[in-house]
């Protein structure tokens, strides 16, 4: 029996813990990879990391490179610069990546300057749109790919439209629905809503992105329009750090707090939000992942985004695009409340068994399985 591959899985944001969880529980299964966990610490609360870790039943991860917060390249370049820093001791035969964010092209980009292959998982989405730091980090790790696992057939369009050899590209299904699916009765289990006294029904609110956040009249489009349609259904706020501090700086976090009907709290756990969502009757976000786990759960979602990379969710799902403001929102919620509004399908593959379809993948690769 030849030595077990040394798989570095990275995760380093929060939206990282539930897409590498079921790929590692798989590899552990096989006697022909090993899973290794490098945590970059780009997230570091322990509401934002390691709760994700525990209640995953992640490892714990070989090294953590301690990385947190900072300016784009700063923060890019420090997950490069302690990655390498370990990356000999590692001395990794394939450098998994998942998802969009900087740690998943900063170890990419390492891994291939010392030669050493990548494999990206939810590889292909795009949303047209570079002014996102995600956008760039998605196009840059595909192009360094060697193997690319996609979640929905748009993603394999926009790879062989980049000139992706095709017979790199792997349409297995997506990962972080294998973490819901499994997760399930632990999220059925839970209900955060009645632990905060809100009762049904109600919605639920997340935005964190610059592109909402970092603009003092959009922040207050967003509170204004939830203070309305607090009026009408209480709403639930997990506010991210950057989001809370926004709110504070830009002076509106009076209000929420003081609002009847709304209800700030701080980032919940992956179960808790999860069962807050799944007993929601909407969800308003600015978030990739929750486009996806909604459209799984059949729960109406309206996403304050010009562009979705994720445009499944749209055609097939349960998920609308803001394009025009909140003008457009409060009609929507009208006919949500109404029950009027479309009921979408789960895409296809979104099984729970995406990893069990990339591990064989990723075993073959080596001449393996
Ligand atoms: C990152 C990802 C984004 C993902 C999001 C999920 C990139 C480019 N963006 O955005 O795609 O949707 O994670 O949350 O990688 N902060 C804390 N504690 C933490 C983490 C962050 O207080 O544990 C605060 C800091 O003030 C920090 C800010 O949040 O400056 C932003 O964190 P950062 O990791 O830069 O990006 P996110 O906005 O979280």
């Amino acid at each position: 029996m030849p030595e077990p591959r040394r798989i570095a899985c990275i995760a380093g944001a929060r939206p990282n813990f539930m897409k590498i969880a079921p790929l590692v529980r798989v590899m552990e299964a096989s006697e022909l990879l090993d899973a290794t966990i490098i945590h970059t610490g780009q997230h570091y609360d322990r509401n934002m990391s390691d709760v994700f870790l525990a209640e995953l039943g992640i490892p714990k991860p070989a090294f953590n490179l301690g990385v947190g917060s900072g300016p784009q390249g700063v923060q890019t370049g420090q997950i490069m610069v302690r990655f390498e820093e370990v990356f000999g001791s590692l001395d990794p035969a394939l450098v998994l990546v998942v998802g969009d964010v900087n740690s998943t092209i900063a170890c990419a980009l390492v891994s291939k300057k010392h030669q050493v292959p990548v494999a990206h998982v939810e590889a292909g989405l795009r949303s047209f749109d570079r002014e996102m730091p995600e956008e760039v980090n998605r196009v840059l790790t595909d192009q360094l790919s060697d193997l690319l696992f996609t979640t929905e057939e748009s993603a394999e369009e926009n790879l062989r439209a980049e000139g992706i050899d095709p017979e790199r590209i792997h349409f297995t299904g997506n990962t972080m629905i294998d973490t819901l699916a499994h997760m399930l009765p632990a999220i059925e289990a839970a209900d955060p809503a009645g632990k905060l006294g809100v009762s049904r029904p109600y919605g639920v609110m997340t935005f964190h992105r610059p592109s909402n956040v970092d603009h003092p009249n959009t922040l207050r489009a967003i509170v204004d329009f939830i203070l309305r349609e607090s009026e009408r259904i209480p709403i639930v706020f997990p506010a991210h750090p950057r989001t809370r501090r926004q709110l504070e700086r830009f002076g509106c976090m009076g209000e929420l707090l003081h609002a009847q009907r709304v209800t700030v709290v701080d980032p919940m756990s992956y179960v808790e939000f999860m069962a807050l969502v799944k007993r929601c009757r909407f969800v308003i976000t600015d978030s990739g992942g929750i486009q996806e786990e909604t459209t799984w759960l059949g729960i109406p979602c309206l996403t304050h985004r010009r562009t979705t990379e994720r445009p499944i969710t749209v055609t097939m799902g349960t998920n609308t695009l803001l394009r025009d403001g909140f003008d457009e929102a409060a009609s929507l919620v009208t006919s949500i409340l109404e029950g009027t509004y479309k009921t979408g399908q789960r895409p296809p593959l979104w099984d729970g068994r995406c990893a069990e379809r990339v591990v064989p993948i990723l075993e073959k690769f080596f001449g393996n399985g």
